[in-house]
Order: C-alpha cells, then sequence, then structure tokens
C-alpha cells in the first residue's frame, strides 16, 4: 500500500513495499565486511533512496498471486544493482551530490568507486541466486541482459554530450527515447517482470507487466531529466543543473533547439557555470520545454495506464498489491526527489 506521503499524489514516499524490503536489505549488507572497499557501498544504501525498484518487485510479485518471501532475492538483485549503476554513473557524469551527500567519487575519488561498484554488481548477481529454484535461469536471464542494456543505455548517453544541438548529427527525441529506454526504463520493466517470474506468473503475465513497466520507466526518466533542471535540491537531493553543465541532450534540451536551432553558439568557460545553468533554464521556460516535458510525461503516464488495464483482470493478487501498480504511475508523474 502506498504510505500517507504519497497517498497525497505529491512525491513517491516510501511503501509498506519499502518497509519490508528494508530489514532484509540490512541483513544481506550485514554478511560483508565493512570496511575497505565495502565503505562506499555500505555509505550509499545507507543514504536513502526511494528502493522503487524492490517494491516494483514485490509488488508485482503479489499481484502475481505470489509471496512475498519468493521475490526477495530479486528485490535484492534489482536494488544492489541500481546502487551499482549510481556509483558508476557519479563518476561519468561527474557529479557532487547523491541522495544530499557528496557523491562517492568525490568522497573517495574515482578508482575507489569504480572497484566498489564493480564489487556491488557482483553482489546483486549473488543475491539473485537465492530465488526460488524454478525461477533462477529466466530470473538470471532477464536480469544480464537488463544490466547489458543499462550500459548500452549509458554509452549512448555519454556519447550524445558531444553530439551538436542542431543540424547534422543532432540527436533527435527517437534517439533520445532509445538511450532512456536502455538507461532507465529497462530496469524498472525487469524489476515488474522478476517479481512476476518469483511467483512463477504466467509468460503472458510476465511480458505485459514488462510493457507495462517501460512506460513507467519512460515517465520516470523524463521526470528525472525534470528534476534535475527544475526540482527543489533539499529533495532530489542532487545538484541542480548537472545536465546543463554536462551538455545532456535531455528532452529539455533538445525541445529547445527545435525551437531556436541557433539558442545558444556560445564557449562556455569553466567560471561560467551558474550563468549557462540560468541561461538554459531560462531557455527552457520561454521556449515552451519545461510545459512539452510535463506533457510528455502524461502520455506515457497515459500508456501505462492502458498497459496495466489490460492486464488488471488476470492478476490475481490482493487489492492492495494492484492499487500499488495503478498509483505508481501517477506517483512516478508526480514525485519531487
Ligand atoms: C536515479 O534513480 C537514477 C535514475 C535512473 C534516474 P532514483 O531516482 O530511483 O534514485 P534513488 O534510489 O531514489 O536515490
Ligand atoms: C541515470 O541517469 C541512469 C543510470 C544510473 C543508469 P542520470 O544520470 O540522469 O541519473 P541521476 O540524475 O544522476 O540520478
Ligand atoms: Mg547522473
Ligand atoms: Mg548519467
Ligand atoms: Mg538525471
Amino acid at each position: 500500500m502506498i504510505s500517507s506521503e504519497s497517498t497525497m499524489g505529491v512525491r513517491l514516499g516510501r511503501t509498506d513495499y519499502a518497509d519490508q524490503f528494508e530489514p532484509v536489505l540490512q541483513e544481506f549488507l550485514g554478511r560483508y565486511p565493512k570496511d575497505g572497499m565495502y565503505v562506499p557501498i555500505h555509505d550509499l544504501l545507507g543514504s536513502g533512496g526511494k528502493r522503487i525498484r524492490p517494491a516494483m518487485v514485490l509488488a508485482a510479485a503479489e499481484a502475481s498471486g505470489g509471496q512475498i518471501a519468493d521475490a526477495m532475492p530479486a528485490a535484492l538483485a534489482v536494488e544492489l544493482f541500481h546502487n551499482f549503476t549510481l556509483l558508476h554513473d557519479d563518476i561519468m557524469d561527474d557529479a557532487p551530490m547523491r541522495r544530499g551527500r557528496p557523491t562517492a567519487y568525490a568522497t573517495w575519488g574515482r578508482d575507489a568507486t569504480i572497484l566498489s561498484g564493480d564489487a556491488l554488481h557482483a553482489m546483486a548477481c549473488e543475491a539473485l541466486l537465492d530465488a526460488p529454484a524454478e525461477a533462477l535461469e529466466p530470473l538470471l536471464r532477464r536480469f544480464h541482459r537488463t544490466a547489458i542494456e543499462v550500459c548500452e543505455g549509458q554509452q549512448l548517453d555519454m556519447e550524445f554530450e558531444s553530439r551538436p544541438d542542431a543540424g547534422a548529427g543532432a540527436v533527435t527525441i527517437e534517439r533520445y527515447t532509445e538511450m532512456i529506454r536502455l538507461k532507465t526504463a529497462v530496469l524498472l520493466a525487469a524489476s515488474l517482470s522478476m517479481g512476476a517470474m518469483s511467483a512463477a506468473a504466467s509468460p503472458e503475465a510476465i511480458n505485459q507487466l514488462y510493457s507495462f513497466g517501460l512506460h513507467l520507466g519512460l515517465a520516470f526518466q523524463l521526470q528525472d531529466d525534470f528534476l534535475d533542471a527544475f526540482g527543489d535540491p533539499v529533495r532530489t537531493g542532487k545538484q541542480v543543473g548537472g545536465d546543463i553543465l554536462s551538455d545532456k541532450k535531455t528532452y529539455l534540451r533538445i525541445h529547445v533547439f527545435a525551437a531556436d536551432p541557433s539558442l545558444d553558439s556560445r564557449k562556455w568557460e569553466p567560471s561560467d557555470l551558474e550563468e549557462k545553468i540560468a541561461f538554459y533554464l531560462d531557455a527552457y521556460t520561454l521556449h515552451g520545454s519545461a510545459h512539452a516535458i510535463v506533457g510528455g510525461i502524461s502520455n506515457e503516464v497515459a500508456q501505462a495506464s492502458d498497459a496495466l488495464l489490460e492486464i488488471s483482470d488476470d492478476l490475481p493478487g490482493p487489492d492492495h498489491a494492484l492499487s500499488f501498480l495503478t498509483n505508481l504511475a501517477e506517483n512516478i508523474a508526480t514525485r519531487t526527489s
């Protein structure tokens, strides 16, 4: 069920599923040493996070008529994997802040963060090995395929930084959508399908939950792009305008250059950071890009709701699991953290 924070519809708060997941995560982490390369791992996992992916695993398992306990290995795997991607992502994005604190990269440096990330990825694989034996092979296949796709998405994200904003070689909305499908949406989709696999759901239910999750994941990354520019850093825990400074080809950036191809020919100096952020934020408002991304999010939410409607009659689980899934799209679209 949704916690009081998110029933208000304003933000994606902690859920009962996330609360049930937390002690299991703590027990799992307690099996590993506390020193050396494990320090950044314990620090990041201990610094919060919405735990949306494990909550999705558990909700999908219950909605499919399964037991929460059977889905915990998959829930651990997706959350540990997600945190691994954050460790490496903050190096790639040169990010100073994560969850309201200096990033692991800023605190322990690049080499230590690469190593801790590698270990955390392997810990995610270890966690998944405790899944129900009959579900293990499909779970491992989906999990590893997803990991490869996330790397493909991150590769595109990095490549796009040096692409021109207008003219030949500019990134289209279609390519952008493919990039965010890979770097973000597939993990949310896999979370739902891995929950259903853990509950021995039918192949159709697994596939339909995956499709629903892809739309949720696209909405999730669009909202992430919106919050990077217009979010409250106290709520997001991240630097405002990080995407602008890295020349990320976000939905906002692609939209604004479609509206005005000659918007920015300036060579920004390292001392102009604040000015560059202010320039782009103004442009996003002036050219309606902020408005357009909100429309893009609503569109994905509508498609997610349609996808869920098609399967909800076939999901045998309790009402609270179904209402968690039903509220997910709206909560993702209105989240502030
Ligand atoms: C951040 O994910 C990375 C993206 C895929 C956008 P979350 O917004 O789920 O991060 P936490 O785990 O809640 O901190
Ligand atoms: C993150 O995208 C995607 C992955 C971590 C795989 P972002 O780079 O936009 O995520 P944040 O904004 O740093 O959390
Ligand atoms: Mg980043
Ligand atoms: Mg990134
Ligand atoms: Mg971001």
